[in-house]
């Protein structure tokens, strides 16, 4: 579980945030936080560097786009969806979690 501030979050500007050694992109849009694997499916770049659009987030390295909220591969030449991850705010507490873990 990893947790961090609401308030601290950038409208549009994902952060990277570390699981327990899982690299995690956070991004808020609005009043919601979305939480997917850092790591492209495509290659070895972080995700949380790409830019947002709609609720669509573009790696950096070669353009795939993902859904932020299903992890969905939008764009090639990413073919492999990534892993999406809980996210639970109460109030300025944003926690984030696997959802493996959470299934116990
Ligand atoms: S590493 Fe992300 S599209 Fe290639």
């Amino acid at each position: 579980m990893a947790e961090l501030s609401f308030a601290s979050l950038i409208e549009r500007k994902p952060v990277k945030v570390d699981l327990e050694g899982t690299p995690v992109c956070v991004t808020k849009i609005g009043e919601e936080i979305f939480a997917i694997a850092d790591t492209c499916s495509h290659s070895d770049a972080s995700l949380s560097e790409g830019d947002v659009t709609d609720f669509k987030i573009e790696c950096w390295l070669h353009g795939a786009e993902f859904d932020l909220r299903t992890g969905e591969v939008l764009t090639p030449p990413a073919s492999i969806p990534v892993e999406t991850f809980e996210v639970k705010r109460i109030d300025d507490v944003v926690t984030i979690s696997s959802r493996k873990s959470a299934k116990g």
